[in-house]
């Protein structure tokens, strides 16, 4: 028998705006992210650039508004001029991060070709690791500024006369993580941090900038470092970064060993996590007794748990986080999209990390690619949250879980767009077992119409996709429900995910 559930949604009853940033990818020079996962000149599927055009088409179904880039770890070590210049000349070298060879042949001008032609808004960040204030400040220089300098004169030299405008710039990577090249501690990082910011600024006063907060909960430095950093640095930063990655602790091990059901409830934790970091953020702006505001910018997470990185061996490409996505990743992948939504009034920048082939929603071979099951939860939300996030009223059956005590069986977030008058119901239902029939109930402005619906969902929820079965798990657009006045009944699957679009007059 179905279970029954109840969510009523009211378009002035919200959390705040839904910045479109918040649907962001993550491009690093890491594996075969860049090199034969983007850019790929020996493919047959390359254009005259080497840029991948079956890759492209899917990274623009996607609709990702920005892209983080280079790195990730590998910032820590990278020098930003090895990637100028004619190409034949550019120096191969180590990369420290990940063990493999950095031939420099896609570097900053190939990037924001990539980023212009995907009509994605770039963010750099710079390197706090080997890197000084000064390469911060000259790569902006670089980047942004009107020729009649040296370094913008540099970049007109090498084909780009207009400054590229870049806005978004992150001030290191991960420094609170031991394994991070040049990392530092609260204090020292901080403080660097600002210096860099200042510089920075001051060649570029329209960038915005982004200090690195704690790259897990797990580090003991958590949330010390994010305190320390927000009260030394907050004058000088617009968002702080933070880091997500989360997987069933179980897999590998027999199934009936698996907690599937505590993995199915992690967004119980990613929402109380966000809150911890919002309250940090609260406190920093009270101590300073500030006007300005600093948002959160998640600007890595994703599902990771069963590969390990570094082993490259010093190969171009090396074969590292090829993770292999299922149905229950893109179950909880749909619910971290929701944490998001549900915490709009602080998250206003947020990059699935990453874009292509590490720990990523499309994996490449030279001759094809696929979607993992995870594409199909971000492009959904991608391109149907907008407007206002709404602060919905569940009333769902609940069930217990070992990690996480009792939790409800039903994730909802919804969003509302009034200028449009089009709205987005999003839903997981976590139960292994049983379906659940949903009445959503929109109190004050009843839908004219429904306008689509979509539904992933399946009896396995190992189920994924692959080059010889590409199309295992999927979204499909599922008959639109019958309109009862502001009413709707849904029936939805177990382990499914369902997105209900709709048109209010
Ligand atoms: O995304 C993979 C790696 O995870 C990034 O390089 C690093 O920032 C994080 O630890």
């Amino acid at each position: 028998e179905a279970l029954t559930a109840r969510v009523s949604l009211h378009t002035r009853r919200t959390v705040g705006a839904i910045s479109p940033l918040i649907f962001g990818g993550f491009a690093e020079h890491m594996g075969r992210c860049i090199y034969e996962g983007i850019y790929d000149p020996a493919s047959p599927l390359a254009d005259e650039r080497g840029l991948r055009s079956d890759v492209m088409a899917a990274l623009r179904e996607t609709n990702y508004r920005i892209m983080r880039y280079p790195g990730g770890n590998f910032v820590s070590g990278y020098r930003w001029q090895d990637g100028i210049g004619p190409k034949a000349e550019r120096p191969r070298r180590r990369a420290l991060a990940w063990r493999s060879t950095e031939t420099n042949q896609f570097g900053p001008h190939e990037f924001m070709d990539f980023a212009r032609e995907l009509g994605t808004e770039p963010m750099w960040a710079v390197n706090l690791g080997t890197g000084s204030i000064q390469d911060a400040a000259d790569l902006v220089e670089y980047m942004n500024l009107p020729t009649g300098t040296h370094y913008s004169d540099l970049r007109a030299a090498n084909g780009q006369r207009e400054g590229y405008g870049v806005k978004y710039w992150c001030l290191g990577n991960e420094m609170d993580g031991p394994w991070q090249i040049g990392h530092l501690d609260a204090a020292a990082y901080a403080d660097k941090a600002v210096e860099a910011a200042k510089l920075m600024r001051w060649t570029d006063p329209g960038i915005k900038t982004i200090a690195c907060g704690s790259s897990n909960t797990a580090m003991d430095t958590f949330p010390s470092w994010d305190r320390t950093v927000l009260e030394r640095a907050w004058e000088h930063i617009d968002y702080f970064s933070m880091h997500y990655y989360a997987g069933n602790p179980n897999m590998g091990e027999p199934k009936e060993q698996v907690d599937t059901d505590s993995y199915l409830a992690s967004s119980v934790h990613f929402d109380e996590h966000v809150d911890t970091v919002a309250a940090a953020i609260r406190l920093a702006k009270a101590q300073r007794r500030s006007r300005k505001d600093v948002y959160l910018c998640w600007d890595e997470w994703n599902v990771w748990y069963r590969a390990t990185g570094g082993d490259g061996e010093w190969a171009e490409a090396p074969h590292i986080l090829e993770e292999v996505y299922n149905l229950e990743d893109a179950l909880v992948v749909a619910q971290w999209l929701g944490t998001f939504l549900r915490k709009a009034d602080v998250v206003k920048i947020a990059c699935i990390a990453q874009i292509v082939n590490v720990i990523a929603p499309i994996m490449t071979r030279r001759d094809g690619m696929f979607r993992q099951t995870i594409f199909y939860p971000l492009t959904l939300f991608s391109r149907h949250a907008a407007g206002d996030s709404l602060d919905v009223l569940v009333d769902a059956p609940t069930h217990e879980t070992r990690k996480f005590g009792e939790v409800p069986l039903l994730d909802v977030t919804a969003s509302f767009d009034a200028p449009s008058g089009d709205g987005a119901v999003f839903l997981v239902n976590r139960s292994q077992g049983q379906a659940m029939q949903v009445t959503l109930n929109w109190e004050d402005v009843s839908p004219g119409s429904l306008t689509g619906a979509w539904q992933m969902s399946g009896r396995d929820p190992r189920a994924a996709n692959s080059f010889e079965v590409p199309d295992a798990v999927t979204s499909r657009p599922i008959a639109l429900p019958v309109l009862d006045g502001g009413k709707v009944t849904l029936l939805l699957p177990p382990l499914s995910f369902t997105v209900l679009t709709s048109r209010h007059a």
